[in-house]
């Protein structure tokens, strides 16, 4: 059966689609459209057309699982230029989410109205692509060339009284959007149909200066990207071309995106991103405890992040810290973070202070329900504070520590309720990071966890669960990523070099910015309650003689880099070149030059290298959600789809035999996971072995 129903209201026939759970515009929805408009053509009862959906919401768009597949007719396009032909008026009824296709199904239409709650958007650079059934062409005739710029190129959902003033909808709905929508079409029997694709811009204004300037506006933003560059190409089309010949340009565009790898990768983390919700033993009809209260122990750098996370979405948060000075400080900065914030109005600020508050009493949060502990990463100070929180906290309450290394089994020992406790680690800057990991301990219970997937969720994070271990998922991969990038240093490379290489690569920056930037003694101090043979000392002793020299970083103007006062650039400093090559020679390493290309190899095969073993622990539950923490935690870039796709997009069996020759070199600091080597020799991939499970 058609998921395509026709009803006919007195000369209006009705189109409803109904295809839980978004009506994407599948095989069946097109072919349905196709068939219902060729029997209402030839039926002269029928003047004109409402188009709407059941369910939730409009049409979310193309069907992405479709994607990758061989395309069935009819296409989306033809069914979008077969409306906007039809020779009876077309009304487009939107509610819900009008998304990529469902827009340009609307847009195919002759008329729009719309529920008021309703949004729209062409998203489909968020899936490496462009919007390929004429949105490109539609949009900037209907809303304005630079509406349509800003939608197309941000991908972000448009609220209806937006839109409405761009013009994409012609009216509002009441109470009821489908009776609405037959007295609209009734209305505009007499207008007959009204294409928008008659619609002429003026091309003379958006010449190529508009377009240069664009592009520059956008280039930060879109760095190593395909899709955005190819979407303003179609935007040029659409204001210089006729209609049929802009569509053309948009299908040779269009098809360029799909082969590039970049809509395969972002296609993938559309699914892993969906996919992190799946935990073993959580299901809808675990319980969930009420979050109505929560404390935060500590205000430093991280304490505040969080407790604004919270009072951005109206949960009460009261932090306790030290002493009074502290906490003072502390909250200063939620404060100032939300005053400089340029979405937020001198209401939206007093409105989020206000569900802020501290303290330096632990009985105060007695009644909270959650508690997430942000002081310093020591353990002597962690056991102290959640054997405290164990005293005055009241039954049912949440415990949880925000450690990046320590062990959250240990953490929950201190208490007498360790099936309370877990770890929600936040990244910083905890208020802008989208990443939570959720690290479930041996004892802790489902509804624990359940209900803090669901408070992820609620402001705004993804939640990944992970494993206890060193670093749980994300910092654990970082250290042979550091460790290969200082190493490269010390057999040739310069500094620069290597943030370069990694920069290119398409990291946000590379990792000796990012060691300056978090400050050289962090790791110099951690180094000094380890055992020597624990770590391959080559990568850092040259880092010591920094920080021992008092270049301990950005904050103090000098670490890996030079930088000027008052500046943030790094500047290769030629002290601390000389240092290198004075400890390369140490070491006896004779320097060679490193290509950019070994540079990414040796720091990115050690991520994916960590990712298997993790993943074989079963310290992540799928190798996709690796990929979500690196992308939301570590600014992996989303066009290679996070470490562990990009290992299959190279293929395991290459990155197998690279693992090989560096293990070759330096078996101490290479041991090959043995997922990985299984995997590649059978010529598996990750996505094949989440798929297996
Ligand atoms: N195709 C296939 N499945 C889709 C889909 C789509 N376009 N959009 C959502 N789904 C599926 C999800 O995978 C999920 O499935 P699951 O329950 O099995 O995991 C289910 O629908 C519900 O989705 P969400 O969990 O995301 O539900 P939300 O209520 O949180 O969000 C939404 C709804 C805002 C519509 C969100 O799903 C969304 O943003 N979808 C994608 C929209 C999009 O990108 N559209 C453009 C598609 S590309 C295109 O149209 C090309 C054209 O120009 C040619
Ligand atoms: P920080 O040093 O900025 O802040 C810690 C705060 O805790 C200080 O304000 C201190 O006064 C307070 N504090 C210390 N002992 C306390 C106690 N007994 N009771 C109440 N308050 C106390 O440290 P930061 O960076 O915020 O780190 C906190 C935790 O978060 C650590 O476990 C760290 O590993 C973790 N973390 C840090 C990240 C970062 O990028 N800084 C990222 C993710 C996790």
């Amino acid at each position: 059966m058609s998921p395509i129903t026709r009803e006919d209201i007195g000369e209006i026939a009705v189109l409803s689609c109904d295809y839980p759970p978004v009506n994407a515009l599948s095989h069946a929805v097109r072919k349905g459209y196709i068939d219902h408009l060729d029997a209402i053509r030839s039926d002269d009862a029928i003047k004109a057309v409402v188009v709407r959906c059941e369910g939730r919401t409009f049409h979310a768009g193309a069907d992405i699982t479709e994607f990758g597949k061989p395309p069935q007719e009819p296409h989306l396009p033809d069914v979008v230029m077969a409306l906007e032909t039809f020779p009876k008026p077309l009304v487009a009824a939107i509610h819900g989410t009008a998304l990529g296709g469902g827009l340009e199904i609307a847009l195919g239409c002759h008329y729009r109205i719309a529920d008021p709650s309703a949004k729209v958007g062409l998203p489909e650079v968020h899936l490496g692509i462009l919007p390929g059934a004429g949105g490109t062409q539609r949009l900037p005739r209907l809303a304005g060339v630079e509406n349509a710029l800003d939608a197309i190129l941000s991908g972000r959902h448009v609220k209806m009284k937006e839109a409405a003033a761009w013009g994409v909808v012609d009216r509002l709905a009441g109470d009821d959007l489908k009776a609405d929508a037959v007295a609209y079409a009734k209305e505009v029997v007499a207008s007959g149909p009204r294409p928008t694709g008659d619609i002429e811009l003026d091309g003379a204004k958006y010449d190529e200066a508009f377009f240069a300037n664009f592009r520059k506006s956008i280039a930060r933003k879109t760095r190593g990207f395909f899709a955005p560059e190819q979407c303003i190409r179609c935007v040029e089309a659409a204001v210089s071309l006729p209609l049929v010949e802009g569509l053309k340009k948009e299908r040779q565009y269009f098809t360029e995106c799909m082969q590039n790898p970049e809509a395969a990768a972002m296609r993938h983390l559309f699914f892993a991103e969906r996919q992190v919700a799946r935990v073993p033993g959580i299901t809808k009809e675990t319980k969930r405890r009420d979050i109505k209260k929560v404390g935060i122990i500590g205000a430093g750098t991280m304490g505040g992040g969080i407790a604004m996370n919270f009072a951005n979405v109206g949960i009460p948060v009261t932090v306790l810290e030290l002493n009074q000075e502290a906490l003072d400080r502390g909250l200063g900065v939620c404060r100032k973070n939300w005053e400089r914030s340029s979405r937020l109005t001198a209401d939206d600020v007093a409105e989020r202070v206000k569900y802020l508050s501290g303290t330096t009493n632990y009985e105060d949060l007695a009644d909270c329900d959650l508690v997430i502990e942000a002081v310093f990463e020591k353990m002597e100070i962690k056991e102290q504070v959640f054997k405290k929180l164990d005293e005055v906290l009241k039954p049912g309450a949440i415990m949880a520590s925000n450690t990046s290394y320590l062990d959250v089994d240990a953490i929950a020992a201190y208490t007498s309720r360790p099936s309370d406790v877990l770890g929600l680690h936040f990244f910083s800057p905890a208020n802008v990071m989208k990443l939570l990991e959720i690290v479930r301990g041996k004892e802790t219970a489902d509804d624990v966890l359940a209900t803090c997937l669901d408070m992820a969720k609620k402001i705004g994070k993804v939640g990944v669960v992970a494993g206890v271990c060193h670093g749980f998922i994300g910092n654990r991969m970082l250290s042979g990523y550091g460790r290969e990038a200082n190493l490269n240093v010390m057999k040739g490379a310069m500094p620069q070099d290597v943030d370069k290489a990694i920069f290119d690569f398409g990291m946000p920056m590379g990792p000796l910015t990012m060691a300056d930037m978090a400050g050289l003694d962090i790791g110099y101090f951690n180094r000094q309650s380890m055992d020597r043979n624990s770590f391959d000392t080559r990568a850092t002793d040259w880092l010591d003689r920094l920080v021992e020299g008092d270049r301990k970083g950005l904050k103090v103007g000098k670490g890996i880099y030079d930088y000027a006062e008052g500046s943030r650039a790094p500047v290769p400093s030629p002290e601390v070149e000389a240092i290198i090559l004075e400890e390369s020679a140490k070491l006896g390493l004779e320097r060679t030059s490193i290509s950019a290309e070994e540079i990414v190899e040796r720091s990115i095969y050690a991520l994916i290298n960590e990712g298997a073993h993790i993943l074989d622990e079963g310290i992540a539950l799928r190798a996709s959600d690796i990929d979500v923490v690196y992308v939301y935690g570590y600014g992996f870039p989303r066009y290679r789809g996070g470490p562990m796709h990009y290992a299959d997009a190279v293929g395991l069996d290459k990155v197998y035999a690279r693992l090989q020759e560096f293990a070759s070199i330096d078996p101490d600091n290479w041991k090959i996971s043995p997922l990985l080597k299984r995997l590649a020799e059978e010529g598996s991939s990750f996505a094949a072995f989440d798929q297996s499970r």
